[in-house]
């Protein structure tokens, strides 16, 4: 018979826990769940090796253990720290841990551009939150910000280094999932780059998860870029049979209308990928045809994008039907036929680049 082990119990934010030994802080907060687990901008529960790079989950322990109650002399990082029977640790209710993490957002801030409004991760973007909850209104930074020009990687994935907050989930990636890696840190310090080797492109077949794994906006999809912001999308989960064994097929659509604008992996209520896709999932399938839509997809994180909540909505009652008597109206103008711009066969998702007046008059000739 196989030995039962022993549970470690733990307090966080006065919440009582039971874990398995080397189980770490961040994982036994997930495990109780809501306001109380750290936020983490490197850790990524599928990527062997992450976490320990960017200090956002940093937490007070107060009590090490049952066995040596002294509290840890530093602050520590939650997704490298493993509990001990009868730890104590204070995440929300400790001052010292707020105070810390703002001075983590700021330093993360130092070099990210404040580019929100023409970045395509806008809406969905762990430090845009994360600056929500804990950042400062102004920067005290008075230095020269670190500039680089945008990279192509391969044809489908552009590389903002400007925006890269240096977490290494896109290397352990691309070292965990594909099998030719190409690209990663180079540089020391402020030095510190993402690049690919002599510009190779990765035209591996599961590369297009860096674009996932990236919580800033450093890497995006070339094929979704300026096409649509994410609160104006509706997500739907689909899936298909797809020919690649290691990949589940089952993903999220990005809709407007009929178009697929965009097709990425699902994802936690952490915002992390639950199963890594392949690129021609991602990037070549991009009509409604091509898969087997299930239904609305739930957006828990508090983001925009929830905002356009449109799952068990209640239609308010249509007073016109009642007005008619039950006799159906006539339609009085149709706004297709008198509008230059609202046409249904343009394919918005087939544009290259943002939609513009002259794509709509060249489907006109
Ligand atoms: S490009 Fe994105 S995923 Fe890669 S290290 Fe930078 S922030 Fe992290
Ligand atoms: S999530 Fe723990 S250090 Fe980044």
């Amino acid at each position: 018979m196989a030995e039962e082990i022993k549970l470690f119990k733990v307090k966080i934010d006065n919440i009582s826990v039971e874990v398995e030994p080397g189980t770490t802080i961040l994982n036994a907060a997930r495990k109780i769940g809501g306001d109380i687990v750290p936020p983490a901008m490197c850790y990524y529960s599928k990527l062997n090796g992450s976490g320990g790079k960017c200090r956002t989950c940093l937490v007070k322990v107060s009590k090490g253990s049952d066995a040596d109650p002294r509290p840890m002399p530093k602050l520590v990082a939650s997704c490298r720290t493993t509990v001990m029977d009868g730890m104590e640790v204070a995440n929300i209710t400790s001052p010292e841990v707020q105070e810390a993490r703002k001075g983590v957002v700021e330093f993360l801030l130092l070099n990210h551009p404040l580019d929100c409004p023409v970045c395509d991760q806008a809406g969905e973007c762990h430090l845009q939150d994360l600056s929500y909850e804990h950042g400062a209104d102004s920067t005290r930074y008075e230095f020269k910000r670190r500039t680089f020009d945008k990279i192509d990687i391969g044809d489908k994935i552009k590389l903002h280094m400007t925006r890269c907050i240096l977490c290494y989930r896109c290397v352990y990636t691309a070292d965990q999932l594909t099998n030719k890696r190409e690209h990663g840190v180079l540089g020391r310090g402020d030095a510190s780059e993402i690049s690919t080797y002599i510009s190779q492109s990765l035209d591996n077949d599961f590369i297009g998860n860096v674009i996932d794994v990236c919580p800033v906006g450093a890497l995006t999809d070339q094929t979704f870029r300026f096409k649509n912001r994410v609160w104006f999308l509706k997500p739907v989960d689909a899936h298909r049979h797809c020919d690649n064994e290691k990949c589940c097929g089952k993903t999220v659509l990005w809709m407007r209308g009929d178009e697929v604008f965009r097709v990425t992996a699902r994802k936690d209520q952490y915002g992390e990928v639950e199963d890594f896709i392949c690129d021609t999932c991602r990037f070549d399938k991009k009509e409604a045809k091509d898969w087997v839509i299930e239904g609305p997809r739930k957006i828990d994180r508090q983001s925009v994008i929830s905002q356009g909540h449109y799952v068990n909505t209640v239609k308010p009652k249509d007073p016109l039907v009642e007005v008619l008597d039950g006799r159906k109206p006539k339609l009085l103008f149709d706004i297709h036929s008198e509008s230059q711009v609202n046409r249904p066969e343009v394919d918005l998702s087939k544009i290259d680049g943002p939609a513009h007046s002259n794509d709509f008059t060249k489907q006109q000739s």
